[in-house]
């Protein structure tokens, strides 16, 4: 067995431990500069002095902290041969791969026997990134019919909107993140309009149609360049946790729409997105568990990524997307594409009104966000909103939470900022106003890396509210 001796006892060694999985039992000892942890047990290991550490019989040392150079030197200093010191943090897999270990994701299978717990591990090889161009589903010749319906439906939202509410537009911050996207499409002859929306559509991740909503062309060059996903094992285990049963992998996958890029797993191509929008989709639908077919309404649905796995879970559901039109033409070709044979609605008469009879006809529906008037008094099941509220105005975050008292008959879940960046303009969810009619379930820190209590300035709570006096 390959033993391994690690420098550092922190945040990297925990990193380093979690990619192991069922060989960090090759750890033999960390090694620490901090005397107050000499002696103490870390991850079921000692922590040792760095002048203890030529003593430790060891076949690698791996250093898992940030100022790799100085270890370094520290450790040839001390004798470690330099040929057998390999840094973990700027590039894991290579660092796995020079341990002689498969990259890979583990899980367990836990069952009782008698009284105690089995474990059986289970690997998940790690394939390549994914960053070369991914056919989509149907060629882009003949989606133009498809894109031609969804420009429609986008020319009559925007056509809405000089009659609309001014609580019904777009706020500051997203006025000025869809501005461009606004005027790209507005500048096109809508006669000529298909063909280059069409190429967009299909390239919506990698381009900037999608920013703040999937990341654009900026956070693609970041992932073609990033040489490590800690989010990746990290978000895997949590969503492991969150579902029980655990899912499988591949349940999380990404279907090739809009050229996604990530990284293959077990075959199925995951990026950050993937555990976020699965959990949120699986637990909205366990909450509705004994409903027979609940209506789930979404508002700033983004790219789709939540409806897409809520239609996938093989429940009769009717799902509502409200959002602006910038981005509803973006979920509308996701979902389109995804489910060709489900029913769907697009916008096309602002007097529509959204009843329950209507959601027995369509399995999607996706309506401009002005449209959230016309839902018909207790029609919905779940609301959901994540990353949104706080990034609109407080009056249209008080005008959706008093429209969700008046047409939500059940529960209400919202991850939304604990608190505001500075030189941000938005809302902690801890100052919106009150849901009428509704009383909060529960709140905790987001489980997601990047939105946890560890992300400096953005960390989300996830907050679940249900209507008074329904029945638990
Ligand atoms: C950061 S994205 C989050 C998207 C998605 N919910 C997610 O978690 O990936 C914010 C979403 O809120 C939507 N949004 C912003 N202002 C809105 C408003 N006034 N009404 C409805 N949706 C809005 C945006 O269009 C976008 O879809």
């Amino acid at each position: 067995m390959t033993r391994i001796l690690v420098w550092g006892a922190g945040l990297g060694a925990q990193a380093l431990y979690k990619a192991l999985g069922v060989n960090a039992q090759c750890v033999t000892a960390y090694v620490d500069a901090d005397p107050d942890k000499w002696g103490a047990d870390w991850l079921g290991r000692k922590v040792i002095a760095p002048a203890d550490a030529p003593g430790q019989a060891h076949d690698f040392l791996v250093i898992a902290c940030q100022a790799v150079a100085q270890v370094r030197e520290e450790a040839v200093r001390l004798g470690l041969p330099l040929d057998r010191i390999v840094p973990f943090l700027e590039d894991p897999a290579a660092c796995l791969e020079r341990l002689g270990f498969d990259v890979c994701l583990y899980s367990e299978h836990m069952e009782l026997c008698g009284d105690r717990v089995k474990a059986t591990p289970i690997t998940h090889p790690i394939g390549t990134k994914m960053i070369q161009d991914v056919a989509p589903l149907v060629p882009v010749r003949e989606q133009q019919a498809l894109v031609r319906r969804l420009l429609d439906a986008y020319l009559r939202a925007r056509a809405e909107t000089a009659n609309i509410p001014p609580l019904y537009r777009a706020g500051e911050n997203w006025g000025m993140l869809l501005a461009d996207t606004a005027r790209a499409l507005e500048s096109l002859d809508p006669a000529a309009a298909v063909g280059p929306v069409t190429e967009t559509l299909n390239n919506f991740c990698r381009h900037d149609a999608s920013l703040y909503i999937m990341g654009g062309r900026q956070e693609f060059k970041r992932f073609c360049k990033a040489r490590s996903l800690p989010w990746l094992a990290h978000n895997f285990q949590v969503w492991q946790y969150s579902l029980d049963p655990a899912p499988d992998l591949r349940e999380a996958g990404l279907p090739p729409i809009g050229n996604p890029y990530g990284v293959l797993v077990d075959g199925a191509l995951i990026n950050w997105n993937s555990f976020p929008n699965h959990f949120r989709a699986a637990n909205c639908l366990r909450l509705l568990a004994d409903v027979p077919r609940p209506v789930v309404a979404e508002i700033g649905g983004g790219f789709g990524g939540f409806a897409y796995f809520l239609q996938r879970m093989g429940r009769p559901v009717a799902y509502v997307n409200f959002d602006l039109p910038e981005n509803l033409i973006i979920s509308s070709y996701y979902l389109n594409m995804a489910y060709p044979d489900k029913r769907i609605l697009l916008f096309e008469d602002p007097d529509l009104a959204l009843t329950p009879a209507l959601f027995e006809d369509y399995d999607i529906l996706l309506m401009p966000n002005f449209m959230v008037p016309r839902l018909a008094n207790m029609s919905v099941d779940l609301f959901i909103n994540t990353i949104s509220f706080s990034e609109m105005e407080l009056a249209q975050v008080e005008e959706y939470l008093a429209q969700i008292g008046r047409t939500c008959r059940r529960y209400l879940y919202h991850e939304n900022l604990a608190h505001i960046p500075p030189s941000y303009k938005g809302y902690p969810a801890r100052v919106f106003p009150a849901v009428p009619n509704f009383r909060e379930l529960s709140v905790s820190v987001s489980r997601w890396m990047g939105l946890d209590a560890y992300a400096v300035n953005h960390t989300y709570l996830e907050h679940l509210l249900v209507r008074q006096g329904l029945a638990l």
